[in-house]
């Protein structure tokens, strides 16, 4: 088939070298021009995706890039895949899912398969893009994206993979075209099914972060380690899950998700309590994690040097997007530190670089990559880890 897909980010780039590598012809469309030409020049920037992979493919015929709308035209299928955010007053923010579907209207002119697989609210597939496209009948379905940057075991391919349509028909051709490199392809009864399962996979994450985010605040108070609880709890070989403790949460999904449904809730009346106090609790991890380290050094980071170790949102990702690094390195400012951050994923960020690790008064890690040395931490005088990953530290 020949694939167009809206959106070459995380997503979008993924899905691309997944449909090349079962046969289908590629067209990434992007509105940003330099990855465009970084990607037809091999260059791939996504973690996942080398750039030998973006090279066969370039090399073969079966992928390109382009920021050319007009080549939407060639297609048979269409998959969207463009960003899903919250608006600066934290409610969902659809211009990128409206400007796609706005793109199908304007240059698609034959029927096409519109798959969509960025993430939103049931209803989204119906109301706000198919509603928004009269020009052709297409056939439409929503097939959310669940794949898991930096995630070795479970891909594009070995991921489940959801289909709802509009019509039998939707349904039948995203379930052959998503076979053909998706070794499951559930097919549920409409696609606000698919978008609400998503939303609700997110939500559990976010609920169950934020409840052992609050039990290891209890357990600190307690004088017991809250991680090695979690760990004795997980011994329980049934109606148990084990999840982690952090400095909050950070990423496209886990922070923004779970806001798309209490969205939803509030427009059928139906208070979102458990979001809201999840959101709550999370998002006061990172003044947590501050008022701990000042605890640890006795009471002040005044005139301290402290490196924040970390601040993609998760190990081996170089993607900072709500990364709470960012207020944990603002509010130990506040406190009248004098911080750096140390990164080598993202070496560049807010108008900062990354700095060299050497021996400052405090080391807050906020991500451990695996590339980073546990010693050149412990260089520090003082290391408070949010990680769990350094033996003996002070954190959480
Ligand atoms: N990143 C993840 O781990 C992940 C996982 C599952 C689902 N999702 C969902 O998938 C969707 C995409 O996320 P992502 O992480 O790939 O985002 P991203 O920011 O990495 O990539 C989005 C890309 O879309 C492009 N874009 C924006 N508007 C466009 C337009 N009108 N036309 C063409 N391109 C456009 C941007 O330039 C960017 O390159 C979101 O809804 C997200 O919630 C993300």
């Amino acid at each position: 088939m020949r694939v167009s897909i809206i959106g070459q980010g995380y997503v979008g780039l993924t899905i691309a070298v997944g449909a090349a590598s079962a046969g289908h012809q590629v067209i990434g469309f992007d509105i940003n021009a330099s990855l465009v030409s970084n990607l037809n020049s091999g260059i791939s920037h996504i973690e996942g995706i080398s750039n030998d992979e973006i090279n066969k493919f370039l090399g073969n015929g079966m992928f390109q890039a382009t920021d050319d709308p007009a080549k939407l035209d060639t297609s048979d299928v269409i998959v969207i895949a463009v960003p899903t955010p919250l608006t600066e007053d934290r409610q969902p923010d659809l211009s990128f899912v409206h400007a796609a579907a706005d793109l199908i209207q304007r240059c698609v002119k034959k029927p096409v398969l519109v798959v969509n697989e960025s993430t939103s609210y049931p209803g989204t597939l119906r109301k706000e893009i198919a509603a928004r496209i009269s020009t052709v009948s297409h056939l439409y379905a929503a097939s959310p994206e669940r794949v898991d940057p930096g995630n070795s075991q479970w891909g594009t391919k070995s991921t489940p993979r959801l289909i709802g349509g509009l019509t039998p028909e939707a349904v039948a051709k995203a379930k052959e075209f998503y076979s053909t490199f998706c070794d499951s392809v559930i097919e549920v009864s409409s696609p606000e099914v698919a978008e609400a399962a998503k939303l609700f996979e997110n939500t559990f994450r976010q609920v169950n972060i934020a409840l052992v985010n609050e039990f290891v605040q209890i357990a600190q108070e307690l004088g017991i380690s809250g991680r090695e609880v979690l760990d004795a709890a997980a011994t329980k070989p049934y109606g148990f899950m084990e999840f982690n403790p952090g400095p909050g949460v950070g990423g496209h999904c886990i922070p923004v998700d779970p806001t798309y449904l209490a969205h939803v809730a509030n427009q059928v009346g139906v208070p979102a309590t458990f979001i809201k106090r999840a959101n709550e609790v999370n998002l006061a991890m990172p003044a947590y994690v501050v008022k701990r380290v000042i605890a640890g050094v006795g009471g002040s980071v005044k005139g301290k040097s402290v490196v924040v170790v970390g601040v993609s949102y998760k190990a081996n990702v170089a993607d900072t997007r709500e990364t709470p690094a960012a207020s944990i390195i603002d509010l130990l400012r506040q406190a009248g530190a004098t911080v750096n951050w140390h990164d080598p994923l993202v070496a560049s960020w807010r108008g900062e670089e990354s700095s060299a690790l050497g021996a400052s008064d405090v080391a807050v890690v906020v991500t451990k990559h695996d590339v980073v040395s546990v010693a050149d931490i412990e260089k520090s005088s003082y290391v408070f880890d949010c990680t769990g990953s350094i033996a003996g530290a002070d954190g959480i």
